[in-house]
Order: C-alpha cells, then structure tokens, then sequence
C-alpha cells in the first residue's frame, strides 16, 4: 500500500490576472520519485514551490485550494514557513552553496534549528556520506564551497537539505546546469534518497524522467494532464498531447 506524503486538492494559482495553475488535484506517495514534466512555463516550478510557500513573498500571487503534508495544512498561517520548510525542503536548478565554506554551509542550518553543538560534526558527516561527497570533501572542509565543481556545489546542497532531515525533498531541474557525468550521480543519489525521503522532481530530461521515475506528471499550459506510473505515462499514455510529449514532437 501506498502512503500519501504530499498533496494538492484543487489547486489553483494566479499571478495578477494570469491563471497559472488550473485546479490542480494530486498526490504523491512516500519514498517514492515522482517527476513533474511538460513544456516549458507550463507551471511545473511554480507547482513545486507552492509547496514550500516560496510564493508567500510574491505580491500578486494569490493561490486557492488545499496542499498537505500529511495532515498538516501548509498554508495555515499558524504553522511556520521555517517549520515547513525544514520538512520540505528544496534544490535548486542552479546550485547556491552560502558564500561559505563547505562545513559551515551545513553547520549554518543546523544551528539556525538550534541542533545540539556536539552533535554538529557527526550530522555534517553523516549528510555528506549520504549525499555522496564525503569521500571528495573530508580532507577539505575549511574550503569554500563556491571552489567546488558545479556537480559537488549541488551534492553540497543536497547535503545541506539532507542534515535537516526533511520528509519530502523538492528538486527543480537540479541537474539542468551539470555535466552528464555529475548527472548521472546526481541520478544515483536520488534513487538511494527516496529510501529515506519523499521526492518530488522537476525534469525536462525524459531519459532522465524515465530512469529515476516512479511516478510522473504531465502538466500542460497549467493543467494536470495525466498522472501514473512511469512506465504507464511513457509507455502506454492515455491522453494525445502526453503522447506527443513523450514522443518528443513538442516540448
Ligand atoms: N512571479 C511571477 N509572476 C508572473 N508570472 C510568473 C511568475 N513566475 C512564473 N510566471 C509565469 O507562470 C508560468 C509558469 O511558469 P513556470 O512555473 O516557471 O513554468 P515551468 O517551470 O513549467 O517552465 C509562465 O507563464 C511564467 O511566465
Ligand atoms: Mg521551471
């Protein structure tokens, strides 16, 4: 049986007089990967981030409908967008390590969440092994993240949402700017993550789409067009424009 870790229930999102998410209805199960695709600006960013509140700041956004994790509300102005956000937490396209060094880029987090001091460096540690960087920082973490490759300065980033022990990890396009060597480990970190965490994944990349996929999302022009199995969205899709898109004839 599937457990429902996040949740949208008709969702919709306007910016000023453009409606960007159009009743939006979805589920997306723990420990599972599932990847949001479709055209560009057909709202895939702008649904990922509703889930954090990272559309709090923006003035002329207005969303209507219910999003959970797990039973909590997250746009119940009682819970804290700190608090979410240590539970949801999010991986950029671009990698943004702190102009900081590398330990102190995840330090910073675990003390802004008051973590005990002692157990600072084992936690450090720890989300380094598990974000597959360990082995490549350990002798160097007094130096700036920013003199990292781009593919470690997002395993980096990944480490720094991983110390906090999140539920559900966000990722939108988190390897669109990587080589495809640090691609493919990128790739191989999110299939070990989604032991331990809930993911949901923004990809261009149908390759990639179908490699670590569990489950997909086809959105068109703010519509939910199709959701299922990764295999049921590439291989046996229900609905024409899916099928174009999975084809490769738009995109
Ligand atoms: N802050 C904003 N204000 C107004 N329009 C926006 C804003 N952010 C995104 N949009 C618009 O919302 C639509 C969806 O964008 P986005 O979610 O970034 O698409 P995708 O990630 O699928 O490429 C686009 O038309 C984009 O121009
Ligand atoms: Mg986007």
């Amino acid at each position: 049986m599937e457990t429902i870790k996040l949740r949208a229930e008709h969702l919709n999102l306007h910016f000023g007089n453009k409606h960007i998410l159009k009743n939006i209805n979805i589920d997306f199960p723990k420990n599972q990967v599932t990847s949001l695709i479709g055209p560009s600006g057909c709202g895939k960013s702008t649904l990922l981030r509703c889930f954090n509140r990272m559309h709090d700041l923006t003035p002329d956004a207005v969303i209507e409908g219910k999003l959970f994790l797990d039973d909590l509300d997250l746009y119940d102005r009682q819970n804290s967008v700190t608090e979410i956000r240590k539970r949801i937490g999010m991986v950029f396209q671009k990698p943004n390590p702190l102009p900081k060094s590398i330990y102190e880029n995840l330090s910073y987090a675990l003390k802004i969440h008051n973590y005990p001091k002692d157990e600072i460096p084992g936690l450090i540690r720890n989300a380094l092994e598990e974000s597959f960087l360990w082995e490549e920082v350990k002798d160097e973490l007094k130096k700036p993240a920013v003199k990292l490759s781009g593919g470690q300065q997002q395993r980096l980033c990944i480490a720094r949402t991983v110390v906090l022990r999140p539920e559900v990890i966000l990722m939108d396009e988190p390897c669109s700017a990587l080589d495809p060597i640090s691609t493919k480990k990128i790739e191989e970190l999110i299939l070990k993550l989604k032991k331990d965490f809930t993911i949901v994944i923004v990809t261009h990349n149908m390759q990639q789409a179908q490699r670590i996929s569990d489950k997909v999302v086809f959105m068109y022009l703010g519509e939910l067009i199709e959701y299922g199995s990764c295999d049921a969205v590439f291989n046996h899709p229900q609905h024409e424009l899916t099928r174009r898109y999975v084809g490769g004839h738009f995109g």
